[in-house]
């Protein structure tokens, strides 16, 4: 089996991964969502102090598998630092003592595994990648090279989500409610938002003039209600969906795509499902999606990442096992 970590944002997460029979043994996470939600978003500092706590008392839960674990993946990029430190530290610290490598895991390339989680993967695959820290789209093609064809320059798709959360004093992530909410709205065209550089020929997101419309709305209206709250979460996802899929319409119609993969926190937001899953269909596109409790980030998909480089021999030392905040290069 192999053993993963993941803790790049604010889930601490372990997974079992039986590397033959493509089967998850064990799976568990401890979000940190209650923590960080009076915030209205991730604290780092608070972030690295819970993940201290709860990787241990995930670990603990697997020690009686210790005996058959061949090797220790762990997501060392991209994500806060702080966070990422603690899941690469016990990686290490595993991996000495229980005398197993270690394999670096891209948390992005983990996501586009969540797809895979008990199967091969199928190439060639288009990808939408919706999260609180990335929105991309990718094609990845026989060969398992990644292009990135769009991807945005500012806000992610999801983290626009927790920003009009904060601003309606939603908590944090923001998601799941805002989506709650707008489905309750019942002056659906009440608010006109902009869809984000519509008519612009550029493959680019851009999320930040639609939240700063967002907060001109909310700043109008001074007090607001749950009536005005689900107007507002209605317009602002219905024209932050508009936006990822006037971009995904035009990247459709340049490309034809056998498969195509929607992936990150985000992918649970059900009114971009159904209109990626109408695209699909359009084009006959074979639609993927992973299921919804392994939409947001966990250990499983790190495992089934892992798995494919543990095949292939791809072990990195202690010494260059290091953390980024960035992502490098994806590789499949
Ligand atoms: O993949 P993930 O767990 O963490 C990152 O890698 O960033 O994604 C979390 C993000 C958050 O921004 C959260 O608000 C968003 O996914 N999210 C959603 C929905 N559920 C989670 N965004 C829109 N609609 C949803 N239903
Ligand atoms: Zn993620």
């Amino acid at each position: 089996m192999i053993l993963a970590i993941e803790s790049s944002c604010d889930d601490s997460s372990v997974a079992l991964y039986d590397i033959k029979n493509l089967r998850l043994i064990y799976h568990k996470k401890i979000s940190q969502d209650a923590e960080h939600s009076s915030f209205g978003g991730v604290v780092p500092e608070l972030a690295a102090r819970l993940h201290t706590k709860a990787l241990p008392e995930l670990l603990n839960e697997v020690k009686p598998y210790f005996g058959e674990i061949r090797a220790v993946a762990v997501t060392n990029e991209p994500g806060l630092s702080v966070s990422l430190v603690g899941g690469v530290a016990m990686a290490k610290s595993l991996s000495v003592a229980l005398n197993v490598p270690l394999i670096a895991v891209n948390h992005l390339a983990g996501h586009i595994y969540s797809l895979f989680l008990d199967s091969e993967i199928t190439l060639p695959l288009g990808v939408l990648l919706v999260s609180g820290g990335h929105t991309m789209v990718l094609e990845i093609s026989n060969d398992k090279s990644v292009k990135i064809l769009a991807k945005t320059s500012d806000d992610s798709f999801g983290e626009s989500f927790d920003k009009v959360a904060k601003m309606l004093n939603l908590g944090y992530p923001g998601g799941a409610v805002v989506q709650e909410f707008a489905l309750k709205s019942k002056r659906k065209d009440r608010f006109k938002l902009p869809i984000p550089l519509l008519g612009d020929k550029r493959l680019e997101y851009s999320f930040s003039g639609l939240k700063n419309a967002v907060r001109l709305v909310v700043e109008g209206l001074g007090d607001f209600s749950d009536d005005d709250v689900a107007d507002i979460c209605y317009a602002f996802e219905n024209a932050a969906c508009a936006h990822i899929m006037d971009k995904l319409k035009r990247i459709f119609d340049e490309r034809k795509f056998a498969n195509f993969g929607v992936v990150g926190g985000a992918s649970a937001n059900l009114n971009l499902r159904s209109q990626i899953s109408t695209l699909c269909d359009k084009h006959g596109s074979k639609l993927l999606l992973a299921p919804l409790s392994f939409c947001a980030d966990n250990a499983a998909m790190i495992a089934r990442a892992g798995r494919e480089k543990y095949l292939k021999g791809e072990f990195i030392t202690h010494q260059n096992l290091q953390i980024s905040p960035r992502s490098s290069e994806i590789l499949i």
